[in-house]
């Protein structure tokens, strides 16, 4: 979490630095800071809040001239959100100044060596000790600002990404890298750096994500040197072309960042297949798959790790695996596994699906899997990013930045890359008859089509969100590989409304939460045309028995729930395992309205950060 921007160059930081960080607020956004030097002195400006409210409280108390700055944008983990404990923090001698994402663990023990020293401390942040650590050993040991960095970060237990200058050397900054994203464009005579490319992504397409344990120093007039941060020796950086663009990242004319994403799904869930999937061919076709199929079609067991949305997704992918791969799937909580014992064979699979490919939780779980034989495969949508390197092989999904941190068309991509993968490994072991197989590629080819349907209900749900925002629960319920969708559409809502919402599967209502059920409570029911179809008729019945209000996702042309239902959203009809894909859609829709209606930050709710980079 926390969101970090550098630049060093010829023009003038504070801008870029701005929207910088309005671009990586998806991080975190709970205090904001910016630290330029003018050439004479530091101009330093924190506050709590957001960036807009940093801009505001930077036109009244600085100067903002300065071609050299850093800047951060903060989700509280040492100290609350006040302007004490935002970023940047400076040393006790106001010469170097350092901003920081991620955690120092051992920051108490070095922080009571640093005060027996005579080092004084104004915040409650791990980000202040670690500044002053620098400066210590800088001056104790005599050496420059790279070699202090690099001994103090050996001395730190934790995860970072920072940038840090002295106001005494301003034409260098130096960056290192363990856990927490890094990346570094370059220009001509300018460096920026930043937790992702897309603060710089209108100056330059060039840029070096550096590695765990890799460090950095990055001087005007000269090459960038990345070095290991253990042992000091040289690497040879690689540096990537960028294919993202600013269109990407931008809201495109939609009211909301999730918004514009939900829409977006029809084309980069095609993107996702593009090329991968030749229906007319009876062909699917992922690298990574392809490479290592025979360990998949003799892997004894397949462990899904994730979490939140993700999580969701893999427990999608347990029926349609299941289904058609007969391959026996565990979905875990990346939390919860990498903290209890597993037991895992060298024949079996992990799969870890995480969206931003930095989340804490599911990295060490793929840090255990490996120690322990297991071959794990990554499904992530930020190419580059620390999870689809640290998987021995994987698939990306092709969802573009995703900026509303409620995820949306994360888990669509998610289950379109998790269906293909089942698909194929079905089909090489022949677990799945091949015309239903055939069948399957033709249908998902058609999904595009049919999430656009599946929008046209907008209205209909804005005016369903108008009648329901001001529940004070909601429960969703869903049957076979629709519980997931439940799951999915009630955290959805709970994330951006703060509405209570607890998802089920629909047979579990009557083993307790039918006990809610009244006339104030809405239930949300995934009721499509499928195997429990009936079953989940009868569901609905015990709902309206009890005066429940029934919203029901249904196929086109539905009449026997509609009587039922007190409001129906139509997706068109699809094969039952594929049906996630647009049951979603609606439920996605009908968060964003009554989150909207409410007057909630819909792109920035509370408490949450796009990427969970600490456990
Ligand atoms: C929910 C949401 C989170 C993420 C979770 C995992 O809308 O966005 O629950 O799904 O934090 O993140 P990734 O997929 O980046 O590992």
């Amino acid at each position: 979490m926390c969101g970090i921007v550098g630049y060093i160059g010829n023009k003038q930081a504070y801008p870029i630095i701005i929207n910088g960080l309005k671009r990586l607020e998806y991080r975190g956004y709970d205090s904001a800071g910016i630290a330029l030097f003018d050439g004479k002195k530091i101009q330093l400006s924190k506050t709590k809040g957001k960036v807009v409210d940093l801009e505001a409280r930077v036109a009244e108390e600085i100067e903002t001239k300065g071609s050299v700055g850093i800047g951060h944008t903060r989700w509280a983990t040492h100290g609350i959100p006040n302007d004490v404990n935002s970023h940047p923090h400076c040393s006790n001698s106001g010469d170097l100044v350092l901003i920081h994402n991620g955690i120092i663990e051992n920051y108490a023990s070095l922080k009571t060596e640093l005060i027996n020293r005579g080092y004084t401390f104004k915040s409650d942040t791990d980000t202040e000790v670690l500044v002053n650590l620098i400066e210590e050993i800088k001056k104790q040991e005599d050496v420059k600002l790279g070699k202090a960095v690099q001994i103090a970060l050996n001395q730190v237990v934790g995860a970072y990404a920072i940038a840090l200058f002295d106001i005494k050397k301003p034409n260098e900054l130096v960056v290192a890298k363990l856990g927490s994203p890094l990346a570094i464009g370059i220009g001509e005579d300018e460096f920026f750096v930043a937790s992702d490319a897309s603060p710089f992504i209108e100056f330059t397409k060039d840029a070096i994500y550096l590695e765990d344990e890799e460090m950095a120093i990055i001087r005007l007039g000269r090459e960038v040197r990345v070095r290991k941060i253990k042992n000091d020796k040289l690497v040879n950086a690689n540096i990537q072309k960028l294919k993202l663009n600013l269109e990407q990242i931008e809201k495109g004319g939609y009211d909301h960042f999730m918004l514009k994403e939900i829409y977006e799904q029809p084309t980069v869930i095609k993107d996702t297949y593009r090329g991968r999937l030749l229906a007319n061919k009876g062909i699917i076709k992922l690298g990574g798959l392809d490479d290592n199929i025979s360990r998949f079609t003799n892997a004894d067991r397949i462990i899904i790790i994730a979490c939140g949305t993700s999580w969701h997704a893999g427990l999608v992918a347990e029926y349609i695996f299941e289904e058609w791969t007969r391959i026996p799937v565990e979905v875990e909580y990346a939390s919860e596994f990498r903290y209890r014992n597993p037991i895992i064979t060298e024949k079996d699979i992990v799969i870890a699906i995480s969206q931003s490919g930095e989340t804490a939780d599911t990295l060490a779980a793929i840090k255990l899997a490996k120690q322990r034989g297991a071959f794990v495969y990554g499904i992530c949508n930020v190419v580059g990013s620390t999870i689809s390197r640290e998987t021995h092989s994987g698939s990306y999904t092709h969802a573009g930045p995703e900026i509303g941190v409620a995820s949306t068309k994360a888990f669509t991509t998610q289950i379109t890359v998790l269906t293909m993968m089942a698909l194929e490994i079905g089909r090489v072991k022949g677990a799945i008859a091949q015309s239903d197989y055939m069948l399957h590629l033709r249908e998902l080819e058609l999904i595009p089509g049919h999430v656009e349907a599946a929008l046209k209900s907008n209205e209909k749900i804005e005016e369903i969100a108008a009648v329901f925002k001001n529940a004070k629960n909601f429960l969703y319920l869903g049957r076979g590989v629709n519980f997931p969708v439940a799951l999915e559409g009630a955290l959805k809502l709970k994330e951006i409304s703060y509405i209570h919402a607890e998802g089920y599967p629909a047979a579990e209502m009557k083993h307790g939460p039918i006990a809610l059920i009244d006339d104030q409570m809405p239930v949300v029911v995934v009721a499509i045309n499928c195997n429990h179809y009936g079953k989940v008729v009868s569901n609905i019945e015990e709902i309206k028995a009890r005066s429940g209000k029934i919203i029901a996702v249904v196929t086109e042309g539905d009449t026997e729930v509609a009587a039922l239902a007190d409001y129906v959203m139509e997706v068109p009809d699809t094969p039952e395992t594929l049906t996630p894909l647009l049951t979603t859609i609606p439920l996605q829709l009908l968060s964003y309205h009554i989150a909207v209606m409410l007057d909630k930050n819909v792109d920035q709710p509370r408490n949450l950060a796009k990427s969970v980079t600490v456990e």
